[in-house]
């Protein structure tokens, strides 16, 4: 177990197609999977993508998963996703590897997500709102993409302090 180095916006890392993993229960796998909920719970993360701690997999942590059972943190392993509806709703989204910013992100409200499980077992279901939101954000990291490019426009763009006193509307 260990906190592992978050990759800042500009690391090339972030900004690379991750590889799928092809054996899940390899132990670098499981190894990295226990230190990325590490670190996720030490930045008090809701999410954490592998290429944010340099290192160019298609594995994520999800704060919960709910409809899983699970209310721990959830590996999802060769993640995808399809909305369920075209509806999109924005809301704001900041990121480990993008320091003390805030912006106002449309994300698909309902989605549908199947992926491998840290056994290796096949692992479905749907998402809505807040988790289907930073289930979007964490696998288009594996994507080499920044919830910046997905902005609509960068005027909401705003450092945290600022967030605090303005920008808690939408
Ligand atoms: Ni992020």
């Amino acid at each position: 177990m260990a906190i592992l180095k978050v990759a800042m916006m500009g690391n090339p890392v972030l900004r690379r197609k991750a590889a799928a993993i092809k054996d899940p229960l390899h132990p670098d796998v499981q190894r990295l999977i226990d230190d990325m909920i590490d670190t996720m719970k030490e930045y008090s993360g809701v999410g954490l993508a592998a290429p944010q701690v340099h290192t160019s997999l298609r594995v994520v942590i999800i704060e919960a998963v709910k409809g899983s059972n699970a209310t721990a943190p959830t590996p999802l392993l060769n993640a995808t996703f399809e909305p369920l509806s075209q509806q999109k709703a924005e809301d704001w989204e900041g990121c480990l590897s993008i320091n003390d910013m805030r912006g106002l992100v449309p994300r698909f409200r309902h989605i549908g997500v199947k992926a491998t499980d840290r056994k290796g077992k096949p692992l479905e279901f749907e998402a809505t709102e807040f988790h289907a939101r930073v289930i979007q954000h964490e696998l288009d990291h594996i994507d080499g993409v920044l919830y910046l490019d997905r902005m609509k426009d960068l005027s909401s763009l705003t450092h945290m302090a600022e967030w605090q006193r303005y920008g808690l509307k939408k």
